[in-house]
């Protein structure tokens, strides 16, 4: 068979660490085991258009392996150009690179390897809240500019206990941080997901759902987005629900970039509406130089906590996605059934409820 791989590039940094798995050079590891068995990998970086390795070879592929920290986007005109695909697999979490509808309707399987950077994701939220809280990135650059005024960064920093912080989404990532935040002594934890949390789930942490979106933002000093991306999450934090946000909030966005509408973000923050936000991705990946995301800053010159899309991919969690992506190989190949937590659509159907609700 047909493999192809839209993977990034590693450059030095991934001929001299073999750990990172997800790159071009280290491909997952898998290629001498795809190669024993007959099959046929391709494997690039090249993913933007007609005559991308990515387009030009997705039309006789029978697998596609992506990532979602280098998309290749997999949309329903390609989707009918590729007539052997069977099944794509995401070496991650998050397959809104796909259109899920099409591959639905051509009967392409979309896998994921659920679960394998889920707390890798849940760390880096705690670890952004606090640096927001606490207006740690502006104290660290005054340090490296060689300044030294307390006052400065003392006026913009707060403690999190006492804070109420609520989740958008409370899947595995969501709940994890909640779990996470328990003894910091915030307030209240509280979330928005039309799925409620089993009851002995939400009682460990205590956790209150708030059934209006609105309702919800109004009552948290910190929000965190950790639901999918699909068609009832994409814009949903704009201009409009920003309103509805308590002035001064921070916001954490590990889920996807699109979920945001990056120019209202941008605005609030630069009004003081947002205190702060932080998050890994954007609404287009690699993000351009110019996206308003990079250099955006609150009233007070900080509250900007961005990096690149790399929370889920520790070198911990790329051993996971990697090996993971194997096994759904594996199962496919020897027709043996998946995991049932790994398939987002199945053959013609949706298999999970976090896609939306249909
Ligand atoms: P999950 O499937 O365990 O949980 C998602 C939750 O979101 C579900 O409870 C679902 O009901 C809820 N949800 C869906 N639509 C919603 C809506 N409109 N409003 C409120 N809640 C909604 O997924 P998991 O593992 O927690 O991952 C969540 C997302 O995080 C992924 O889909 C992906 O986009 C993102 N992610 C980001 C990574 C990174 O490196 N930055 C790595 C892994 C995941």
């Amino acid at each position: 068979m047909k493999v192809l791989a839209i993977l990034y590039t590693g450059g030095k940094a991934a001929q001299e660490e073999p750990k990172l798995l997800g790159t071009i050079e280290n491909q997952l590891g898998i290629r001498p085991w795809l190669e024993s068995l007959g099959h046929e990998f391709i494997v690039s970086d090249d993913k933007e258009g007609p005559n991308s390795v990515f387009q030009k070879n997705i039309v006789d592929a029978d697998i596609l392996i992506t990532t979602p920290f280098h998309p290749g986007y997999l949309t329903a005109d390609l989707i009918a150009k590729a007539k052997n695909l069977k099944i794509c697999v995401t070496a991650g979490v998050g397959s809104d690179h796909i259109d899920l509808n099409a591959a639905v309707e051509r009967k392409i399987q979309v896998l994921e390897v659920t679960g394998s950077n889920v707390v890798s994701v849940a760390e880096h939220v705690v670890m952004s809240i606090l640096l927001l809280v606490r207006n740690y990135t502006p104290a660290h650059e005054m340090i490296e500019r060689g300044d030294w005024q307390v006052s400065e960064v003392a006026r913009n920093a707060y403690d999190l206990e006492g804070k109420v912080v609520g989740t958008i989404g409370a899947g595995r990532i969501g709940y994890r941080v909640l779990q996470r935040l328990l003894p910091f002594n915030c307030k209240e934890l509280i979330y928005y997901d039309y799925a409620p949390l089993p009851a002995e789930a939400a009682k460990a942490i205590s956790a209150r759902r708030v059934e209006d979106l609105k309702d919800f933002v109004s009552q948290c000093d910190v929000v965190t987005v950790n639901c999918p991306l699909h068609e009832g999450t994409r814009g949903l934090i704009n201009a409009d629900l920003l309103k509805h946000f308590k002035k001064g909030a921070w916001l954490v966005n590990t889920a996807r970039g699109a979920i945001c509408d990056a120019d209202a973000v941008a605005a609030a923050l630069k009004s003081g509406q947002l205190r702060g936000y932080s998050g890994d991705v954007w609404n287009v990946q690699p993000a351009p130089k110019n996206h308003p995301w990079r250099t955006m800053k609150n009233p007070l010159g900080g509250g900007n906590g961005m990096v690149p899309h790399y929370s889920g991919t520790t070198l911990d969690a790329q051993a996971r996605y990697a090996a993971g992506t194997k096994s759904i190989l594996e199962n496919f190949f020897e027709n043996k059934p998946q995991e049932p937590a790994n398939i987002i659509v199945g053959v013609g159907k949706y298999e999970t409820k976090a896609y939306g609700q249909r």
